[in-house]
């Protein structure tokens, strides 16, 4: 691999960013700054954004009596601001109200009208706007969406283009099969397969009589619908953020498993359709709860990256957020049980270990590991945290660290060093700070700041205790 293209869906902006939102970015940030350090920071290509159209959007505008772009620049910036917060070091972001962005999405669209995969029709049935989607009949639980209770279905009958993605499904089936176009973990793939082959009708691409949105090139009264348009921010994007071009297609697409079917399919018949060659890996990860229950402004529990940051800290609630649960898996989530696993790991387990190792630092006279190159302290793959990273087990990567910090600790209660002088201290220590500058080298991309200021301790030219790095809670 000579070069990495991740991607996070691009969030709506009807809501302000939370957790769930941050769970995906932060995984994403996490494999960009891995493969920066593999690949050096020029070829790796992290992209995320905000999905700015669509009837939820506009809803939400009128809510607070503003304009939906009026609304998506207060929204999108609060995303950025979010993002910044965290420490996420993404190279674009992308909104889909950019008129780049807008042109790109006509001039693809063109393309597979003329390449005749494109037809009118008209369509009848129950839109859900919390999905932005047609439902079908056997979807539906108690005559609603299953995924929003609360949103009344409305019938719609219009004039729609449609995209003929029955056709097109079966060579996506075909790409799918023989992994060319990969999509993770093999459960999910499988439910996609067999959904495939179950059967899949054409899905129209239109709207008809809203405003809100990119006209279709061929007939503007009618606007993209905004899947499509949300799609394709992935391919614009390449196009639209400087010299970023050769990067397509994608190498990594993260996305929780809620939209997995536009994404396994709708997206890859685009693309099929358009001729173009097609993302590597979709990676659907798990869904969390918070306390048992789906996370949602009604019930109150919606928890903010910034409540996380201002408890733990950006790296803590960075490391809590992906040691939460296994990436693939779905989860549930609990402030109680953040506080516990920080008090666990970070205040009295890295956190300690630093403290307790840095106040026998003091007593060396000459740090053996000044100024040393950090970076020349990994191997070659730590303990198999690397192999984690690659098979997209984050918590798993963090796992075999935290044995590692488990290790150290045990090592200095046998050993004792606090008992120990002059050569014997210098021994015991210097094997000690070692294991730490590797331990932080690997915890770089996880948690930026901590493994910085872990290195700039134990590598300054005399040793001092910093401030707790993790206080207990
Ligand atoms: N705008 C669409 C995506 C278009 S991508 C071309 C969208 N936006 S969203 O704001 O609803 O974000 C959904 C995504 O947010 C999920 O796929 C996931 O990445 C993340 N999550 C939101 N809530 C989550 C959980 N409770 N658990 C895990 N991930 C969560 O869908």
């Amino acid at each position: 691999m000579k070069k990495f293209f991740i991607t996070t869906p691009i969030y709506y902006v009807n809501d302000e960013p939370h957790i769930g939102h941050a769970y995906t970015t932060v995984a994403a940030d996490v494999f960009a700054r891995y493969y920066r350090e593999k690949l050096g920071e020029k070829n790796v290509f992290f992209l995320t954004g905000t999905d700015e159209h669509g009837e939820k959007v506009a809803q939400a505008a009128t809510k607070q009596k503003k304009s939906p772009k009026e609304y998506a620049d207060e929204i999108s910036e609060k995303f950025k601001s979010v993002w910044k917060l965290l420490n996420i070091k993404y190279d674009y972001f992308i909104r889909t109200t950019d008129p780049e962005h807008e042109k790109i999405v006509q001039q693809f669209l063109q393309k597979i009208y003329d390449n005749g995969y494109v037809y009118k029709g008209v369509y009848k049935g129950l839109y859900c706007v919390g999905c932005e989607r047609f439902l079908s009949e056997d979807e539906l639980v108690d005559g609603a969406c299953p995924l929003h209770p609360n949103i009344k279905p409305i019938y719609k009958e219009e004039e729609n283009y449609f995209l003929k993605l029955k056709e097109l499904s079966e060579k996506a089936l075909k790409e799918i099969q023989k992994g060319t176009y990969k999509i993770l973990p093999q459960e999910r793939k499988n439910e996609i397969v067999s959904k495939i082959k179950a059967g899949v009708n054409d899905v129209s691409i239109s709207r008809f009589g809203i405003k809100w949105g990119i006209p279709l090139p061929w007939d503007k009264e009618h606007i993209v619908y905004v899947w499509i348009d949300a799609l394709l921010n992935y391919y614009s994007a390449t196009k639209i953020a400087p010299e970023k071009a050769t990067f397509w297609p994608p190498d990594l697409q993260l996305l929780a498993k809620d939209i997995l079917w536009f994404h396994a399919l709708l997206w890859e018949a685009l693309l099929i359709a358009a001729e173009e060659k097609l993302p590597e890996t979709i990676f659907a990860h798990g869904f969390f709860t918070i306390d048992g229950q789906k996370m949602s402004k009604s019930l109150g529990n919606v928890i903010s990256p910034k409540q996380l940051i201002d408890a733990y800290g950006v790296d803590g609630a960075r490391y809590l957020l992906l040691t939460a649960f296994p990436f693939g898996n779905d989860g549930d989530v609990s402030l109680k049980k953040f506080t516990e696993k920080y008090n666990a790991d970070l205040a009295n387990g890295l956190g300690n270990l630093i403290a307790r190792t840095a106040k026998l630092g003091e007593r060396l006279d000459n740090n053996p590991y000044k100024r040393q190159e950090a970076g020349g302290m990994r191997h070659e793959d730590f303990n198999g945290v690397e192999k984690k990273i690659i098979n997209y087990q984050p918590e798993e990567a963090l796992k075999i660290i935290w044995n590692k910090i488990k290790d150290a600790d045990k090592k200095f209660n046998e050993e004792k060093p606090w008992e120990l002088e002059n050569e014997k201290l210098e021994i015991v220590l210097k094997d000690s700070i070692k294991e730490i500058i590797e331990i932080a080298v690997n915890l770089k991309p996880f948690m930026p700041q901590t493994a910085e200021k872990i290195i700039e301790i134990f590598r300054a030219e005399k040793i001092e205790s910093p401030s707790p790095l993790f206080p207990r809670k």
